[in-house]
């Protein structure tokens, strides 16, 4: 037997994000659906999505809530993994940025190219985008901001290492210009010839020191890899490249496609291929930039209140209908408007009307003039072979579209067979036909053809809608497995008369759609309200948070205002555990003749008794703050090693009087 052809998908991987929305779930029921269609085609096929977790941001927002960034992380990873169940994502592999067999790789490829010399040690200087982990030049900055997300950037200068992407421009110019299927569509090839390529590609800064949570660089320690170089080699560390075990990647390497969103093109199309081209491995086969699902003309998120909740959704109007909404309402490669009425509109019209109801239709003749028994086709008429025709000439046209990405191309020429099935009704009159023997042999034609092109419609809808096929199966009787491949719609006539049907619910319900709106806009604004109330609360865990010094501020400061902050020596006379925590201790501080009252969580580390005595540095001039009912008045200077699981309290170096001032 030949071997199966391998196809292999992946989605971008995602930041662990607590906001994630219809948006991120678009990239992914894309992935999925394309992923069982190769499938369904015969195709082995390799689907890769999984978490991107490193980085400041995430550093600083597990810091915020008290938590490690690693248990940050896994929280929300476990929630990305439940949305991707509800939606039927059946992934092959989930990748972690965090998972050995993705550092190992990571060092190795990082150790390559240092040691062959396209990567070298030098300093960065430049502007440094948080929330996008984004660096840029000063003629990048838009109005002094990030022109990407337009908020305020901060001024880094440090030791880093670079890769000589400027080394390699030429090479991707000529690879660009003579591979035209590598980036698709094919606008996005001169966006990234004219915006990036063409004006040259400086060196890129790929290793950072400030940022704690990343991978060290294996022999440099002190630096962590940036984030892009991490999380572009996903794509290999999954498949197990540079093991012993890279059974997955001789397989399935290189990708197919890569399916990313427009705004992370550049990253696909220009760091990835030259990494990759360095380290002496093929390149995709091709960078799919799809467009955004966007709300009211803007990119969703939560504080603008216009975040769409996926998990919602699938529980108020199934999965298969969030994921045929998706696919059909937007052409994959541009933007998409994303709106209540256009989804109801969708449900009402495609599928309760058109494919709702030419199953229950079809099915309910066949109860009424045949007792439910499916009969056997006479002979057929040109209105027949017309259609049975355009059902056996729909596999091509639909793989055709879906060659092209044109997952909304595709669902509608699925949904024009079913149009022409709902009008094949109206024309043939069924009930007219049922009313004399005559006409009910060729109502069995009719019914018989109906029959069979709903069986079409369900093998090739079942990539977009995985459960509805079966829910039709169950209703037209159809139980043979080999009638339910992509092969077996080479043949018009496998539904094996004398079978039963059994007309059951309406596979999709019809929506009120005045009163569906003003439950979905109810819901919106308590969950935007909801949001709102999560702002003004800090998490519980983060109001017991050890005062360990905050990571690595980044921008640089003035001496005006480093003497904004005042610290003080004070000698700590009496501690005590904290009532029901485990990590926080009262301490009465001495500071000349004033006394102080500080709280801090430090007492994982420290003994009451160990403390006492201890001449400490204190944040004099910090705001007071509740911890558990207590004022605490000021925070200790500690220093905790990259894990919290070592805390030194600072002290000073020899006899000085409480309450002298340091500066
Ligand atoms: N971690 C990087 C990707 C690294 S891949 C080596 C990242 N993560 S992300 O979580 O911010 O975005 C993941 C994907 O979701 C991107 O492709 C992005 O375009 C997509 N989307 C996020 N919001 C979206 C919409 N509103 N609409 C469509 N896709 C959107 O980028």
């Amino acid at each position: 037997m030949a071997e199966k052809k391998t196809y292999y998908i992946t989605t971008p991987i995602y930041y662990p994000s607590d906001n994630l929305h219809i948006g991120h779930a678009y990239c992914s029921t894309a992935a999925d659906t394309m992923a069982r269609f190769k499938k369904l085609m015969g195709y082995d096929t390799y689907f890769l999505t999984g978490s991107d977790e490193h980085g400041q941001k995430i550093e600083r927002k597990a810091a915020a809530k008290g938590v490690t960034p690693k248990e940050y992380v896994d929280e929300i990873v476990a929630n990305i993994k439940s949305l991707w169940k509800l939606m039927d994502i059946e992934y092959s592999d989930y990748i972690r940025t965090t998972d050995e067999r993705h550092i190992k790789c990571v060092q190795q490829n990082f150790r390559k190219l240092y040691e062959q010399g396209d990567i070298y040690k030098s300093e960065y200087e430049g502007w440094y985008c948080t929330p996008c982990e984004s660096f840029w030049t000063e003629l990048q900055l838009k109005d002094g901001k990030c022109p990407d997300c337009g908020r305020a950037v901060e001024k880094t200068r440090e030791e880093s290492y670079f890769f000589k992407l400027g080394k390699y421009q030429d090479w991707l110019i000529d690879y660009i210009n003579t591979h035209p299927d590598f980036i698709q569509p094919t606008s996005r090839v001169n966006e990234m010839m004219n915006n990036f390529l063409k004006p040259g590609l400086d060196d890129l800064c790929v290793s950072r020191t400030s940022i704690k949570w990343g991978i060290p660089v294996d022999f440099d320690k002190k630096h962590t890899v940036y984030v892009w170089i991490d999380a572009l080699s996903n794509y290999i560390s999954a498949l197990g490249y540079g093991t012993e075990n890279d059974e997955l990647y001789k397989k399935y390497w290189p990708a197919d496609v890569h399916l990313v969103g427009k705004e992370i093109v550049r990253f696909h199309t220009i760091i990835w291929p030259i990494m990759l081209h360095a380290l002496g491995l093929p390149l995709p086969k091709q960078i799919f930039g799809h467009g955004w699902l966007v709300f009211d003309g803007e990119k969703m998120s939560k504080s603008l209140g216009n975040v769409v909740d996926p998990v919602m959704l699938c529980n108020r109007y199934s999965s298969d209908a969030i994921r045929y909404f998706l696919m059909r309402e937007m052409p994959f490669g541009s933007d998409g408007q994303f709106s209540n009425t256009a989804l109801l509109g969708r449900f009402n019209s495609d599928l309760a009307n058109d494919l709702g109801n030419l199953v229950s239709r079809t099915t309910a003749m066949v109860e009424k003039y045949f007792g439910a028994v499916i009969p056997a086709p006479g002979e057929y008429e040109e209105i027949d072979d017309n259609l049975r025709s355009e059902a056996l000439s729909l596999p091509s046209r639909v793989e055709k579209a879906m060659d092209q990405f044109q997952f909304s191309g595709a669902l509608v020429e699925i949904w024009k067979l079913i149009g022409d099935c709902n009008k094949y009704i109206d024309m043939t009159q069924p009930w007219v036909l049922g009313k004399t023997e005559e006409g009910k042999g060729r109502l069995s034609t009719v019914l018989y053809t109906l029959l069979e092109c709903i069986r079409f419609v369900a093998v090739l809808i079942s990539p977009f809608m995985p459960r509805t096929p079966a829910r039709i199966f169950e209703q037209t009787g159809l139980c043979d497995d080999c009638a339910k491949t992509w092969e077996s719609l080479a043949t018009f006539g496998l539904t094996k008369s004398g079978g039963k049907v059994s007309k059951g619910e309406a596979l999709f319900p019809r929506y009120d759609i005045e009163k569906e709106l003003d439950e979905l806009e109810k819901i919106k604004q308590e969950q935007s309200k909801e949001y709102q109330a999560s702002l003004d609360k800090p998490a519980k865990k983060a109001q017991e948070k050890p005062e360990t010094v905050q990571p690595v501020k980044l921008s640089e400061i003035t001496i005006d205002d480093f003497a904004k902050i005042s610290l003080k020596v004070a000698l700590v006379t009496n501690a005590e555990k904290v009532e029901k925590s485990d990590k926080l201790l009262k301490m009465s501080l001495k500071l000349g003749d004033e006394t102080r009252v500080v709280v801090s969580g430090i007492a994982k580390f420290y003994t009451p008794e160990q403390i006492l005595g201890k001449k400490v540095v204190l944040v004099y001039n910090l705001k007071p703050a509740k911890l558990r009912g207590i004022v605490s008045e000021g925070m200790l200077l500690c220093a905790a090693n990259k894990d919290d699981t070592v805390l030194r309290l600072l002290t000073v170096d020899g006899d000085i009087e409480d309450g002298a001032d340091i500066g």
